[in-house]
């Protein structure tokens, strides 16, 4: 009894807490509302890009005409415009300063499909902690990540920027990046606002090309599209970034369902919307607006507060709202979610003084993390005969373009990063193995480089060796924004360096450094070794080295399916069951006789020229260790809801090195009143396994977590059979099945 009340009188001091910080919050925010006027409030809700510190852009901050800048990390600069902003204006309204800080500001991380390999939220976390440090230091307030749209297509360049094509993983980790920057309490220092990207189904662009339309039935947006969102606003992400596509004919920065409905009334956000790049006036190009009024019109009455870079607002808006075709209170709701966020961030207490304060970059701890992140997202994707790890006392032929392409390794999206400070795998080979003989021949200047001159030279280094490494992949540049692609090979004559040198008869190990799953069958038999890292960032040159060498062991899994041709996206492990399943053996385009009359009998879904499996599924990544799954078991067979349910195995690493395994926990419920999908990640786990020992590893399904957003427009679990999974991938083996009762 006595803790009973010790507990309710500390969660109502708890709510007394809060409820007396938001009336606070509430009371500064009227305040300021109160002596604005329209052009004012309109200036807060207007977003530049950053050219210079001129005497138009002093002019402007002193009106009051900006609410933030983006494209800027000078700090001296920011310092002097946050300065005339807070003591030359007539309010001294700080402003937000948006940057993308996407993997990194100086201590650049593997990008996020990278990171989402690790499967390990507290390695994403402490990335988004260390950009945020970073970033912060620079003046920087506000950067435009995580991008949480699903991506099931590889020929899309921003997969790369993704998370990958699970809507469970990429909750579980956009929700760590947000607590990575933000911490929990936006007014620490270090912390900057995240901006959770692009609401919403923007990598569901038809054919994979950049800013194309989407197709997204209400169901799926949203049991796939919208829940990845909803998991980074429930753990407080400040500002939401609307998508360049429309879904069903409505841009998104015209949407008032999304930006209203969804947004505010269902998920309470209280932060603020951003659009993105030119994505207002776009809807003029659309076909949806006729002017840039009416652009201005659409997009405030949707809920869009903040405009970046297009200038319709500062333009229109005042007029719009003599007119009567906005309301004040529209705007003014505006104005109230911008500067709840500067509140919150603390903007208003902060003395800006233009002197150099010393930078965080590149500090020990930030190398130390980036590296540990590359090592864990580099996936093994074969291994015959143990090519890898190379034993001691080989000589190496080091080849490839990418071999030692400082700005190529780091990614997409590295606005302020320093190549010079980047390690590539040459320079770690050369640096922390100074007794392994090498020699060093990258045959290509660069990935789409077609001249073959230097074949022989890379053939007659592998001839001199033991072993031959060949670093192949992308540029930086080929994937990311506007970088789509309808050819996924590997580019240019690589794949034909890599025959060459497989020619010699050495060992090959093949590394591919690149921004997206690349269409990679081809090249198989031409390596022993496959190990793929997406642009693994600074420190991806000792990661790589210390995967090679056995110093480290990969865990890396996929956070997207590979496919064997480019003919066969999308396609992704958690889809719908047709009536006609491929199952087991399918007929092959040869197997056809001449001539054969038309016939689809006992025909089902797949493609006669490469079948109906992908070459790696989700989950998938080898290990120097070997890892068995077995005894499943279940706490029970049936649950109620409400209940929860207990799922066991028994993971052993049966070899004699010590590895990290990320066992995954996979859920079909086999009815339902709308298709569910095959099998659906529902939980994940690294566990490290030192030679020869074995675990219990236990996962706890809650009736909740069998939720999906069912015929009757609520997010609920429905009674009947699931089947449960628990290995290694998404083709995990051992299955179990349980029932939920009403
Ligand atoms: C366009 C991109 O789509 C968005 O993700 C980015 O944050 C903005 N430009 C700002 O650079």
């Amino acid at each position: 009894m006595k803790n009973r009340n010790a507990v309710l009188i500390f969660v109502l001091f708890i709510s007394l807490t809060v409820f007396a910080s938001k009336k606070s919050e509430d009371e500064k925010i009227e305040k300021i509302l109160s002596q604005m006027t329209i052009e004012e409030k309109v200036g807060q809700m207007n977003q530049q890009n950053f050219n210079a510190l001129d005497d138009n852009l002093i002019n402007q901050l002193k009106n009051g005409q900006i609410g933030s800048l983006l494209n800027i990390s000078d700090k001296t600069a920011i310092d002097k415009i946050q300065r005339i902003a807070k003591t030359e204006s007539r309010l001294g309204i700080p402003l937000i300063m948006g940057r993308d800080v996407i993997h990194g500001f100086k201590t650049i991380f593997p990008i996020p499909l990278g990171q989402a390999a690790s499967f390990n939220p507290s390695i994403v976390e402490s990335g988004a902690r260390i950009a945020a440090i970073e970033a912060s230091s620079a003046g920087i307030n506000w950067t435009f990540t995580p991008m949480l749209d699903i991506s099931r297509d590889a020929r899309w360049g921003r997969i790369a920027e993704s998370l990958g094509e699970d809507t469970y993983l990429a909750s579980i980790l956009g929700a760590a990046m947000v607590k990575g920057f933000q911490t929990n309490d936006l007014s620490n220092p270090t912390s900057i606002a995240s901006c959770v990207k692009h609401f919403v189904g923007y990598g569901a662009a038809e054919g994979g090309r950049d800013y194309n339309s989407t197709n997204i039935p209400p169901y799926l947006m949203r049991n796939v599209y919208l829940p990845t969102f909803e998991a980074s606003i429930k753990v407080g992400a400040a500002t939401v970034m609307t998508s360049f596509n429309d879904n069903d004919g409505i841009p998104s920065s015209g949407n008032k369902y999304l930006l209203r409905n969804i947004l505010r009334d269902e998920w309470k956000f209280d932060g603020f919307v951003v659009s993105d790049w030119g994505s207002m006036e776009e809807m003029i190009t659309h076909g949806f607006a006729k002017d840039r009024k009416q652009v201005a019109q659409l997009s405030a009455n949707a809920g869009l507060d903040m405009e970046m870079q297009s200038g319709t607002y500062m333009e229109n808006l005042p007029q719009l709202v003599k007119e009567g075709k906005v309301s004040v209170k529209v705007i003014n709701d505006a104005v109230r979610n911008i500067l709840r966020i500067k509140f919150r961030l603390g903007l208003f207490d902060k003395n800006y003084t233009e002197k150099n304060v010393p930078s965080e970059f590149y500090s020990p701890d930030h190398l130390l993390m980036a590296k540990k992140a590359a090592v864990q997202s580099a996936i093994l994707l074969k291994n015959d005969n143990n090519t890898l790890p190379l034993k001691k006392g080989l000589k190496v032929a080091i080849i490839g373009p990418l071999a030692d392409a400082p700005h190529d390794q780091l990614g997409t999206w590295v606005l302020d990063a320093e190549k010079s400070h980047t390690i590539t795998p040459l320079k770690a080979l050369q640096t922390d193995y100074p007794d392994v003989q090498y020699v060093y021949e990258p045959a290509l200047a660069f990935s789409r480089d077609l001249n073959k001159e230097h074949f022989s030279k890379a053939v007659i280094a592998a001839q001199k060796s033991d072993v031959a490494i060949v670093f192949l992949g992308e540029e930086s540049i080929l994937s990311g924004e506007a970088h789509s692609l309808s050819n996924i090979n590997l580019i240019g004559v690589q794949s034909e360096l890599l025959e060459a040198v497989k020619s010699v008869g050495k060992p090959v190990v093949l590394v591919i450094i690149a921004g997206r799953p690349l269409t990679i069958e081809r090249d198989l038999k031409n390596a022993d070794a496959v190990l793929y890292i997406f642009h693994p960032g600074k420190m991806g040159g000792p990661a790589i080295m210390d995967l090679i060498f056995g110093k480290e062991n990969p865990s890396g899994k996929l956070p997207v399916t590979f496919v064997r041709e480019v003919g066969q996206i999308p396609m992704y492990y958690n889809h719908n069951n047709t009536g006609r399943p491929a199952i087991g053996r399918v007929t092959r385009l040869n197997e056809i006789p001449v001539e054969a009359i038309q016939h689809s009998l006992g025909n089902t879904s797949f493609y006669l020229d490469s079948g109906n499996e992908p070459l790696y599924p989700f989950g998938y990544g080898l290990s120097y260790s070997r890892f068995e799954y077995s005894n499943l078991s279940l706490s029970a067979q049936q649950i109620k809801m409400g209940d929860s349910i207990t799922i066991r195995a028994t993971l052993r690493n049966n070899s004699d090195v010590d590895g990290t395994e990320v066992a995954q926990l996979y859920v079909q419920d086999i009815v339902g009143s709308i298709i569910r999908p095959v099998k659906e990640l529902k939980g994940f786990r690294r566990v490290l396994l030192k030679a020869n020992e074995s675990k219990v590893i236990e996962f706890v399904l809650s009736a909740n977590d069998l939720a999906f957003w069912g015929l009757d427009r609520t997010l609920k679990a429905e009674s009947g059979d699931f089947n449960v999974w628990i290995g290694g991938s998404s083709v995990a083996p051992l299955k179990a099945t349980f029932t939920l009762i009403p």
